[in-house]
C-alpha cells in the first residue's frame, strides 16, 4: 500500500510504500534532512516535526528514540529515521540553527538598512 508524504515548508509530496522510513521518503523527492549516524538514532541531527494530527500515521515512538528525544517527543519532534511511514502524513523540516540566526543577522542588517533610508 502507497502513502503520500507532504514535506513542509517547500510542500514536496511523494508517494512511498507503507515501512518506509520519512528520512528515506525525504531522500526519494530530493529533500535535504541532515544526518551525521547513517540512520541508527545516533546523532539527532534528522528531527523533524509531526502535529498530533498526523502521529497515527507514523510508527509508535520506539525505545531508541524515546531515549534520544526525551521530553521533545511531546511537542511532535520525531527523527525521521526512525518514524516509518503508516499512512499519508505531512511532516515539517525545522530549520536548522545555523541558518536561522543567519536568516535573523540578514533581516535585522535590512532593517537597519531601510532605517537609514529615512
Ligand atoms: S539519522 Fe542520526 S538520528 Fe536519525
Amino acid at each position: 500500500m502507497d502513502h503520500e508524504i507532504t514535506f513542509l515548508p517547500t510542500g514536496k509530496r511523494v508517494k512511498v510504500r507503507q515501512g518506509t522510513s520519512v528520512l528515506n521518503a525525504a531522500r526519494k523527492v530530493g529533500v535535504h534532512i541532515p544526518t551525521r549516524c547513517g540512520g541508527k538514532a545516533g546523532c539527532l541531527m534528522c528531527k523533524v516535526e509531526v502535529s498530533e494530527q498526523y502521529m497515527p500515521a507514523l510508527s509508535p515512538i520506539g525505545d531508541a528514540e524515546n531515549r534520544k528525544l526525551g521530553s521533545l517527543t511531546s511537542n511532535g519532534i520525531r527523527l525521521s529515521c526512525q518514524a516509518i511511514i503508516q499512512g499519508d502524513v505531512v511532516v515539517n523540516i525545522p530549520e536548522d540553527s545555523f541558518k536561522a540566526a543567519v536568516r535573523k543577522q540578514l533581516e535585522a542588517a535590512r532593517n537597519k538598512e531601510s532605517d537609514d533610508l529615512w
